[in-house]
């Protein structure tokens, strides 16, 4: 395994500017990133360390962009567990940020509802999660380097971030709810009886991602914002299975709307 110090410095020397925001796109969610004056394009496969994305409407790019003034880092695709990788190669991206001196982290997501109240379409603030993945990312050597052993996740997705893209969604008269994530490893999704555990636990939304990445970005100090864009409901309200289809429509919309409130809150930003 490459060492993260090695790769944030590899693109320290070739991004012509120092971005202090970063945000890592979901499902369906890429196109954001192209919305933007680009700066500079780096593939994934051009980045030491950095394994293939293998996922559906996964680019696989390192963008930099001009957003709202300010050079912001895209990352355009993710890695996921259930592709195969270790904890340590889908968390290796968010410790080369918090390397490079990256100070904010925005993370979005294709998700499940577990709510009829959160329809597909829906764009949902994240307030807390729970890791059902089965594993930590943290688990092993802790890199004292990167932060401390035992990490509070307490307020994890910071109340000040949330708060401001509340304001600037009211602003343009954005409807956005507020959810609990809960984080499975996939691929295969959740049966009707794991939804409706998953509810009672509390959680609002289900989904393969997230979670391993702001976990470590907690422990490396980085604030952390995140953003689902609900796709379909879960198991628990409907018989046919979803398509993929159906999940890029969704995130589209959504994620046009998505886009206009991180934009704000990127112009917020010193
Ligand atoms: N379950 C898990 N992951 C997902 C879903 C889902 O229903 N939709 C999008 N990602």
């Amino acid at each position: 395994m490459m060492d993260y110090r090695n790769t944030a410095g590899w693109l320290s020397n070739r991004l012509p500017q120092k971005p202090e925001s970063a945000i890592i796109l979901g499902t369906g969610l890429s196109d954001m990133a192209e919305a933007f004056p680009l700066i500079m394009t780096i593939p994934y496969t051009d980045i030491p360390g950095f394994v293939n994305s293998t996922a559906p409407s996964h680019k696989g790019n390192l963008i930099l962009a001009e957003m709202a003034g300010k050079a912001v880092l895209f990352l355009q695709g993710r890695f996921h567990f259930y592709e195969g990788h270790s904890m340590e190669q889908v968390v290796f991206p968010t410790r080369v940020l918090a390397a490079m001196g990256v100070k904010n982290l925005i993370v979005t997501n294709a998700a499940g509802s577990l709510r009829k109240e959160l329809p597909p379409g829906s764009i949902v603030q994240l307030i807390d999660h729970i890791n059902f993945m089965g594993r930590n990312p943290l688990v092993g050597h802790n890199d004292e380097d990167l932060g401390e052993r035992f990490p509070s996740l307490n307020q994890l997705y910071d109340p000040q971030h949330r708060e401001l893209c509340d304001q600037i969604a009211l602003r343009h008269g954005i409807n956005t709810f507020k959810g609990v994530y809960l984080a499975v490893s996939g691929p295969s999704l959740e049966t009707k009886a794991e939804c409706a555990a998953f509810a009672m636990w509390g959680a609002d939304l289900v989904g393969m991602s997230t979670v391993p990445e702001v976990i470590a970005a907690r422990h490396a100090g980085l604030r952390v914002l995140a953003y689902s864009i609900v796709t379909n409901y879960s198991n628990l309200f409907h018989e046919e299975a979803h398509s993929q289809d159906e999940i890029r429509h969704h995130a589209a919309i959504a994620g046009k709307q998505l886009q206009t409130i991180l934009s704000d809150f990127i112009a917020l930003q010193d």
